[in-house]
């Protein structure tokens, strides 16, 4: 074991781009015929409700080495050495262990010897706070490069027998490198809570049982959702959070090539999209071949987008989110690659 210098403040305000982008998703494909066979549902409902065909669920592998593929794959883009890397956030909502963090497993595998790491739970906003406070980091000038991760192995905190959560979500992760910049690429952010709907999605860790507890509390490690708030919720929080990095960077909507939304159900997107009155097409949407992974959905969309040249330097995309906490975020981005 060895101290290792840490991390330091000042009072520099740097800019902030993405240097790279990196996913990985496990090979097990899940169709919604494949779910057919185990809970009562059918391709039908699935598709027409949520736009879901598939999702990749791991045969054993958990969270943290889904992470550092990711991870390594979005190091090899941004074509640095982990070496480099001064601190790593995993957002995730199905950590391998309570302790120690996702991210410092994901730290002895890629070998960021360096780095300062921990694991921030925002459920499916996690990517985009990950992202928030990376960007806080490196401007306020405690680190220079920070990766950012969402991953999640979901499929071990569903509960298999209820099919109205079981057949929504799927395994992934995805992960984004921030460095400090001549050119800002971080152009505004908006994240907001609120605890008064913590109910509406969750998930229990374990009962508090110890020798002083007299009457214990059974609870079972498992998503449950209330399907129709959590619904109400996302169709109101994202367009506040469109609108809101949109003023905040004196854009209009029509200066946004892409809008990159947590993939959880299509209708949200359609209803986010009338609402504003655009097409469809500005948002990327994968959620067909990877169903709801949660913290990870946004850089699994952001490594396609980059893969099949959707963007260049200087565009500018929107990323929003909402999920458990209930949680919400948005981000306006200029691509610097
Ligand atoms: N297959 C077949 N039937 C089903 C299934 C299924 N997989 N799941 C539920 N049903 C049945 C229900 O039992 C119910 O039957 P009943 O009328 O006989 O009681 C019927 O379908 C309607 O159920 P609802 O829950 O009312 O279905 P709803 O139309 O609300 O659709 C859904 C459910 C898709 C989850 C919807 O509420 C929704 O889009 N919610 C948004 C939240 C969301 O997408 N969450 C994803 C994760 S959360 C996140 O990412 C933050």
């Amino acid at each position: 074991m060895r101290l290792k210098l840490g991390l330091t403040g000042s009072d520099c305000v740097n800019s902030v781009k993405i240097i790279g982008v990196g996913s990985y998703l496990p090979k097990r494909i899940v169709t919604n015929s494949d779910l057919s066979k185990i809970v009562d549902t059918s391709d039908e409902w699935i598709s027409s409700r949520t736009g879901i065909k598939e999702r990749r669920i791991t045969e054993g592998e958990n969270t943290s080495s889904l992470a550092a593929k990711a991870a390594l794959n979005a190091i090899k883009t941004a074509g640095i050495n982990p070496l480099e890397i001064d601190q790593i956030i995993v957002a995730t909502t199905s950590p391998d262990s309570f302790t120690p963090s996702t991210a410092c497993l994901v730290q002895a595998i890629i070998g960021a010897d360096n780095a300062t790491c921990f694991d921030i739970g925002a459920a499916c906003s996690g990517f985009i706070y990950g992202l928030t406070v990376g960007t806080q980091f490196i401007k306020t000038g405690m680190a220079k490069t920070v990766l950012v991760i969402g991953a999640e192995v979901l499929s071990k905190i569903l509960d298999w027998e209820d099919r109205s959560t079981c057949v929504l979500f799927g395994d992934g992760a995805g992960a984004a490198i921030l460095r400090k910049s001549e050119t800002n690429g971080i152009l505004s952010i908006f994240t907001s809570s609120d605890g008064n709907g913590a109910d509406s999605l969750k998930c229990p860790t374990v009962s508090v049982k110890n020798p002083f507890v007299s009457k214990i509390d059974e609870k079972r490690s498992v998503i449950s959702m209330n399907g129709k708030e959590v619904f109400r919720f996302a169709v109101k929080a994202m367009p506040i959070g469109i609108d809101k990095v949109l003023k905040d960077s004196s854009c209009t909507i029509d200066d946004i090539k892409y809008i990159v939304p947590h993939q959880a159900n299509m209708r949200i997107i359609e209803y986010v999209a009338k609402k504003f009155g655009i097409d469809n097409d500005k948002f990327f949407i994968n959620l067909d071949k990877y169903g709801n992974t949660s913290s990870a959905t946004i850089p699994i969309a952001l490594d396609e987008m980059s893969k099949k040249g959707l963007l260049n330097n200087g565009d500018k995309i929107i990323l929003v989110g909402f999920g458990g906490g209930l949680t919400s975020g948005a981000m306006l981005i200029q691509w610097l690659i």
